[in-house]
C-alpha cells in the first residue's frame, strides 16, 4: 500500500510562526502544527478531553501545548500528558526545500 500513507505537503516553513499553532487538514484528519525553536511538531488538533478542535489555539510552554478550554497539557514531541499518559496523536514531520510535510495514515488503513 503506497501513496495514501506518504507525507503530504502542508505549507512553506515561513508560514509557521514561532510558538504559534496553525491548523491543517490532511484528507479527513485535522492537525495542529507548531514551530518551536526551529523544530516542527505535528499533533492531532482534537483535544481528547471534550473532542474540541482547539489544539492549534493552545499556548506552548516548556514543550507542552495547553488546550485553551480547560488547560490540559500535552507534550508536543510524544503527545503524552505531563504524567506520561496517552494524550494527543503525533505525526512524523519532514522538511524538504523549506516545505513542511506531515505523514498521516488514514484511520481506515491504520491496521
Ligand atoms: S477540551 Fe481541551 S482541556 Fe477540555
Amino acid at each position: 500500500m503506497s501513496g495514501t500513507t506518504e507525507y503530504s505537503k502542508i505549507c512553506h516553513i515561513s508560514e509557521l510562526k514561532e510558538g504559534t499553532g496553525k491548523r491543517f487538514f490532511i484528507n479527513e484528519t485535522e492537525i495542529a502544527v507548531f514551530k518551536i525553536k526551529e523544530r516542527i511538531f505535528a499533533v492531532s488538533n482534537i483535544c481528547p478531553h471534550q473532542k474540541t478542535a482547539s489544539m492549534f489555539e493552545g499556548e506552548v510552554e516548556n514543550g507542552f501545548v495547553i488546550c485553551p478550554f480547560h488547560g490540559w497539557k500535552f507534550n508536543l514531541e510524544t503527545g503524552n500528558t505531563p504524567s506520561g499518559g496517552n494524550g494527543l496523536k503525533t505525526y512524523d514531520v519532514k522538511i524538504e526545500n523549506d516545505f513542511v510535510f506531515v505523514k498521516v495514515v488514514p484511520a481506515e488503513l491504520n491496521w
